[in-house]
C-alpha cells in the first residue's frame, strides 16, 4: 500500500492506494476519530458491489452504521437530495461525532462532502473513490458542491476529508468509457507539472489500457502526488490552483453545451486539452511537437480530439459564463512545454477564434 500525505495544517490528511483495502477502511476510522455512528453515501449498484466488504470491516469496529443510496448521475448533486439526506441524519439523531463516507465516483464524493461542511457546521468524512476520475481528482483537495438549475457546482464549498482510501480492486467493475474518462485526468497531471508522467504514459499506454495493477498503482499515487502539491500551494484556488483546470476552460464548454450528456467529464477535458494546446500554439506560446504529443497520447487512450460541431462564437460565450471567468476576461491554461504551463489571465478572442478552426 501507498501512504501520501498532504499537508494542509490542522486540515492535513493521508491518502492510502492500494488493492484489497476496503475492508480495512472500518479500523482506520476508529483510529482517527471515534464515531458516533457512520453514514455511508453510495448509489444502489455500489452497494451491491462494495457494501459488503467495506461493512465487513466495519462491523468488526462496533460502530453503529447507516446506508443511505442515492440515484446514479449528475442529477442526485442537488440541493433537493442534500435536504433528503439531511432529514435522515436529522431522523437517525446524528451528532457531531457522525463520520460521513462517500463510497463511489466523483457525484457521490462531492454530494457528500457538501453535507459534511453543512451539517450541524460540519462533521469528519472519509472518501472511498470508486471511479479512477474520483481516484486522481475529485476525492482529493476538498472541493464540494451541488448543482444548481442554471449552473454546475455553483453551491459549493472548500471541506477537506479527514482520510482517502482508494481501493484499485473496485476500478474491475468501472465501464471503459468512465475509465478513459479518468485516464484523461491523469494526462492532464503530466502536461501540467510532470514531464516524466506523461513520458510514463507514452510508453506504458497498452498496459494502462489493459489494467496492468502496477501501472495502476504508478499512475494513481503520482497523479495524487501532483494534486496534493498543488492544493498544499493554494487551498482556495486564489490563483495557483487554477492549473488543475487546463483542457477545462473549453471542456466545460462543450458539455455544457452538449447538455452533459454526450460526452463524459473526461472526454471533454481531453478535446479542450488538445485545442488549449493549439491555441498555446496560435499564441507562440509552444511548438508545434508539443500539440502532436499532447495529441497523440489523447488518441492512443481512444479519447476523441476533434471537436464537435459547435459555433465557436457560442464556445465562446459559454465560456464566459463559466465560474471561473472573471470581469468578462476568459482566463486560460497555456502550455509551454510538456510539464510547464503558464495561467494566461486575459486572452485575445481572436486567438481562441484561430485555435478552434484549426
Ligand atoms: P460518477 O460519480 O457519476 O460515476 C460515473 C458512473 O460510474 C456512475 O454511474 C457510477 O455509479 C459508476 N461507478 C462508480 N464507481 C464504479 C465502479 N467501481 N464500478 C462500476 N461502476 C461504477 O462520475 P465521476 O466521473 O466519478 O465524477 C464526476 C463528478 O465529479 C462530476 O459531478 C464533477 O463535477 C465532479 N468532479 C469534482 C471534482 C472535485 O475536485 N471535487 C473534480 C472533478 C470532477
Ligand atoms: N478538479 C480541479 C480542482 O480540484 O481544483
Amino acid at each position: 500500500m501507498k501512504r501520501l500525505n498532504i499537508d494542509l495544517a490542522d486540515r492535513s490528511y493521508e491518502i492510502l492506494i492500494g488493492q484489497g483495502l476496503l475492508e480495512k477502511v472500518g479500523e482506520w476510522v476508529l483510529a482517527l476519530v471515534k464515531p458516533s455512528r457512520l453514514v455511508i453515501i453510495t448509489h444502489p449498484s455500489i452497494n451491491r458491489l462494495y457494501g459488503g466488504k467495506l461493512s465487513k470491516g466495519i462491523s468488526q469496529a462496533n460502530i453503529p452504521t447507516h446506508v443511505i443510496e442515492v440515484p446514479e448521475g449528475e442529477k442526485s448533486k442537488s440541493l433537493e437530495q442534500a435536504e433528503k439526506i439531511y432529514d435522515k441524519l436529522i431522523e437517525w439523531k446524528c451528532d457531531r461525532k457522525t463520520v460521513l463516507l462517500a463510497l463511489g465516483g466523483g457525484v457521490i464524493g462531492d454530494l457528500t462532502g457538501f453535507i459534511a461542511a453543512t451539517y450541524m457546521r460540519g462533521v469528519p468524512f472519509i472518501q472511498v473513490p470508486t471511479t479512477l476520475l474520483a481516484q486522481v481528482d475529485s476525492s482529493v483537495g476538498g472541493k464540494t458542491a451541488v448543482n444548481h438549475p442554471l449552473g454546475k457546482n455553483m453551491i459549493g464549498v472548500f471541506y477537506q476529508p479527514r482520510l482517502v482510501v482508494v481501493d484499485l480492486e473496485t476500478l474491475k467493475s468501472l465501464p471503459e468509457k468512465e475509465y478513459k474518462s479518468g485516464i484523461s485526468e491523469v494526462v492532464k497531471y503530466g502536461v501540467i507539472e510532470d514531464a516524466r508522467l506523461f513520458e510514463y504514459l507514452e510508453n506504458q499506454f497498452q498496459n494502462i489500457l489493459s489494467h496492468d495493477p502496477k501501472a495502476l498503482e504508478h499512475i494513481i499515487a503520482t497523479s495524487c502526488a501532483i494534486k496534493a502539491r498543488v492544493v498544499e500551494k493554494d487551498e482556495r484556488e486564489s490563483h495557483y490552483r487554477m492549473v488543475l483546470n487546463f483542457g477545462h476552460t473549453i471542456g466545460h464548454a462543450i458539455e455544457s453545451l452538449t447538455g452533459y450528456s454526450t460526452y463524459t467529464h473526461g472526454e471533454a477535458v481531453a478535446i479542450g486539452m488538445v485545442y488549449a494546446a493549439k491555441l498555446s500554439e496560435v499564441m507562440d506560446r509552444c511548438g508545434e511537437d508539443v500539440t502532436r504529443r499532447i495529441t497523440g497520447l489523447i488518441k492512443n487512450f481512444g479519447l476523441p480530439t476533434q471537436l464537435p460541431s459547435l459555433e465557436a462564437g457560442d464556445i465562446i460565450q459559454s465560456m464566459h459564463l463559466d465560474k471561473k471567468t472573471t470581469h468578462q476576461k476568459i482566463r486560460f491554461i497555456l502550455v509551454k512545454d510538456i510539464g510547464s504551463i503558464e495561467i494566461m489571465d486575459q486572452v485575445e478572442e481572436s486567438y481562441i477564434q484561430e485555435a478552434l478552426k484549426n
